[in-house]
């Protein structure tokens, strides 16, 4: 909706051009650039899209500083209180909460596309013994193209809709087979009789010579932080799937393309790295030494867990999972967990310091989540493979929005140039 507009007049005063303002459902209103470098000659800056807008969108919206997050206008807090990690993928991808008879639809159709084809197990075979879950991943989720050939047609909607189906479904299958690889295990088949985080308990931890008794604290405590990780709008592995799609590339390499991106310490990665963070810093005599490295500017260390690009109050999602953490612990058994009170009380004393308080350093989600998961008996270099599950819905909801929006076109950014200026070639006797 096309409201008003800003006017920008060229610093000699000689060109001036209205800049159309248009306000979205809710949040800030946007400055539709798109005529600016025909019209002006310039284009705008902003290094990591700060203050940039990349598309409309109608999936996700977060307020930084009320620290609201809500999937499709429902807040995270209801649905972590109410939902179910099945119905916020149908929320997700169809638009609305879903009646009975279609989440059992879609219920059976993800259970019914857990299975791999048995080529690509294979792959797991020729990983090194020592590969890390997140290179398995994203190589595997990768290989998908070269196996599912029937939905490579990005235009049409049957073809998306079995993608999205399959590739929700088979990326708790790889992420098991990646542990079970690291660990020297047999794969285990996925289970048609169990629901969805179930499915992945019994994928990790079930053995062949034994019955596995899934725990249902443990599956409870998975389903809600696969609902906490399932989209959060145009972050920085989300953005790269659009870019990836946007030039048309099939949606299991857009999808691959995110779980790289996932990867990165400052994204996903994140949550492995507050555990190692936590281990470093060992006990909580050292906790003034690691703050102090925090805020040193020499020092490339950072507070892992900390901070957001978005959220400059509370993450809601890390108040949700450090009130779960208190439960899941006391009925897993892990009342005193030592990592757990470390990590409360490095929360206290950052949030106590004017460096934190000044640039609004608050527990982003990746704080609290991986104590939940090595509770549950999931090792750190795996915490990202489970961020990934929860957020693959999120990655194809936004993928369907950008080929299905008419007004897509590729991704292409362009650039301040401060390289040399033209100069002529040097033979290389001459130099
Ligand atoms: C996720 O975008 C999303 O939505 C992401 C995510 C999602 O659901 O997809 O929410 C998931 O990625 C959460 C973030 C996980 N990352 C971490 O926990 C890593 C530690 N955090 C930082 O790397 C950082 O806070 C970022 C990357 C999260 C945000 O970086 P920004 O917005 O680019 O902020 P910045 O780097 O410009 O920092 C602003 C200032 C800087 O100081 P000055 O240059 O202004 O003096 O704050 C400082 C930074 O040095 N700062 C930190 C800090 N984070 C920022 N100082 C110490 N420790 C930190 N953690």
């Amino acid at each position: 909706m096309t409201k008003e507009a800003y006017t920008l007049t060229s610093p000699d005063g000689s060109k001036s051009m209205e800049l159309p303002v248009r306000e979205g459902t809710v949040g800030p209103a946007v400055v539709d650039i798109a005529k600016l470098y025909k019209e002006q000659g310039i284009f705008t800056y902003d290094p990591g899209f700060v203050a940039t807008g990349s598309c409309d969108s109608k999936i996700t919206y977060i307020d930084g500083e009320q620290g609201i997050l809500m999937y499709r206008g429902y807040p995270v807090e209801q649905l972590a209180e109410h939902s179910s990690f099945i119905e916020v993928c149908y929320l997700l991808l169809y638009g609305d909460l879903p009646n009975k008879q279609q989440l059992d639809r879609f219920a059976t159709s993800i259970t019914r596309h857990t299975m791999l084809n048995e080529g690509m197990l294979r792959f797991f075979n020729g990983f090194r013994y020592d590969a890390h879950p997140m290179a398995m991943l994203s190589a595997v989720v990768g290989s998908m193209s070269a196996y599912y050939h029937d939905t490579m047609d990005i235009n049409n909607p049957e073809a998306r809709d079995v993608f999205a189906h399959r590739i929700l479904a088979k990326l708790p299958t790889i992420a098991a087979a990646a542990f079970k690889k690291s660990v020297g295990q047999p794969f285990m088949y996925p289970r048609n009789d169990l629901g969805f985080s179930e499915n992945l308990l019994h994928m990790l931890f079930a053995v062949p010579a034994e019955p596995y008794e899934i725990d249902s604290v443990a599956a409870q405590a998975l389903d809600l932080l696969f609902i906490l990780h399932a989209d959060h709008e145009q972050n920085c592995s989300t953005s790269t799937v659009r870019m990836a799609g946007s030039s048309g590339a099939n949606p299991y390499s857009a999808i691959a393309a995110g779980v790289s991106a996932l990867w990165g310490p400052a994204h996903g990665g994140a949550n492995e790295a507050v555990l190692r963070m936590l281990e470093q810093i060992g006990n909580a005599g050292n906790i003034k030494k690691f703050i102090a490295k925090a805020k040193d500017k020499d020092d490339p260390f950072r507070l892992m867990g900390f901070g957001h690009r978005v959220y400059k109050n509370f993450d809601p999602r890390a108040t949700i999972i450090r009130e779960m953490c208190h439960k899941v612990l006391k009925q897993l058994g892990h009342t005193n967990s030592p990592l757990f009170e470390l990590a409360l009380e490095l929360e206290q004393v950052a949030l106590k310091d004017p460096y934190f308080i000044d640039k609004n350093l608050y527990p982003n989600v990746d704080f609290y989540s991986g104590i939940i998961y090595r509770a549950l008996g999931i090792p750190t270099s795996m915490f990202t493979v489970m961020f990934a599950i929860g957020r693959t819905v999120g990655w194809v909801a936004h993928w369907q929005e950008m080929i299905t929006d008419p007004n897509a076109k590729i991704s292409r950014p362009r650039q301040l140039y401060t390289g040399p200026a033209q100069r002529d070639y040097v033979p290389i006797a001459k130099r």
